[in-house]
């Protein structure tokens, strides 16, 4: 079996685990309160030593060539950029990067973004033929005087620092849009595994240091012209070094309204622990917007190296790495 086939399967087992769990003891295991006294935490009294990769939805692969980039010394950046670019190059992840599905017109855009240790981020929104974003995303925050640059003007900055311009839209991709087109070309919110895996990695080195980085191709045959959460910065990202860290996957929208990442880590900064952050930042979108059937996931990292996770409705998975485990596991969420 390899790492994938691995991941893939320790994801089905805890998936059926879980399950059971439920069965077993009728629990509502997604109450937010309940969500609250199960901790993810990884470490009570100690700073978890060594580096450390979370990551929205199975993710696994990209973690480990994350960590094993930090490990042979390589910066955050360089480590994300590096595990980043690889989901985005794989065809067979429709939502990120190359063979994203495209929007209305069947043009594939991409968004993403990077925030660093020292507090500095860049970001690319709308951006086409494209193949790194991420990259891309990261030449905006060390070379430009500008955080966020958009579409020709991304494209036209990511050349001017040697990136090549690539077909985006995969065979599989444009079969998808023809079919689309063919049923009618209804637009859907639906955010889950199936349609929308936003990948936002979160980063800690041994030194403690930590950053983030997330891409995505956005929602499916969206409108012309739409740009999500992720290559916003407090939205589908955030990073305080002295705090820890947050991003987000699901409807770009929502996670917009509420500045999400942002309020995780400023709830970190008032005391909480990353898991009752992303429960009470969770908690917040309902309240706001009594939401039933869209989905939002959110994980976060602090400065100690505890972890949390949480999500509007079940079925959002993340990734957690370190020197001794690969884990996907499913978020607690508020809607079972
Ligand atoms: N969360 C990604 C998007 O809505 O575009």
């Amino acid at each position: 079996m390899d790492l994938a086939e691995t991941l893939f399967f320790k994801s089905e087992l805890m998936k059926f685990q879980r399950r059971s769990l439920i069965k077993l003891f009728g629990l509502s295991v997604l109450s937010p309160l309940a969500a609250s006294s199960c901790s993810l935490n990884r470490s009570k009294d100690l700073s978890v030593s060594g580096p450390q990769v979370l990551t929205t939805w199975n993710h696994g692969v990209a973690n480990k060539i994350a960590l094993d980039s930090m490990n042979e010394g390589m910066t955050l950046s360089d480590s994300l950029v590096k595990a980043i670019s690889h989901v985005e190059n794989d065809p067979k992840d429709q939502s990120v990067g190359y063979g994203g599905r495209p929007d209305e017109d069947g043009t594939v855009t991409l968004d993403a973004c990077i925030m660093d240790e020292n507090g500095e981020c860049g970001s690319v929104t709308y951006i086409q033929d494209i193949k790194n974003p991420i990259e891309a995303a990261r030449l905006v925050k060390d070379y430009s005087p500008h955080v966020i640059l958009s579409g020709a003007g991304a494209q036209k900055f990511a050349l001017a620092h040697g990136m090549q311009l690539t077909d985006l839209l995969s065979p599989e991709s444009r079969m998808q849009y023809q079919e689309w087109k063919r049923k009618g070309a209804k637009y859907k919110t639906e955010a889950n595994i199936e349609n929308h895996d936003t990948i936002g990695m979160l980063c800690r080195n041994k030194e403690g240091n930590i950053a983030g980085g997330c891409s995505t191709s956005g929602m499916a045959f969206k409108s012309a012209g739409r740009v999500g959460d992720s290559p916003i910065i407090g939205a589908g990202l955030y990073v305080d070094n002295r705090i820890g860290a947050s991003t987000a996957t699901g409807l770009g929208e929502i996670v917009l309204k509420n500045l999400s990442t942002f309020l995780v880590v400023e709830l970190m900064r008032n005391g909480k622990s990353p898991q009752d952050a992303c429960v009470e930042a969770i908690q917040r979108i309902i309240a706001s917007y009594k939401i039933k059937k869209d989905q939002v996931g959110l994980i976060a990292i602090n400065k100690v190296g505890e972890i949390g996770a949480a999500s509007i409705l079940p079925g959002f998975f993340y990734s957690y790495t370190d020197q001794k485990e690969i884990v996907v596991n499913e978020a607690v969420s508020y809607y079972d």
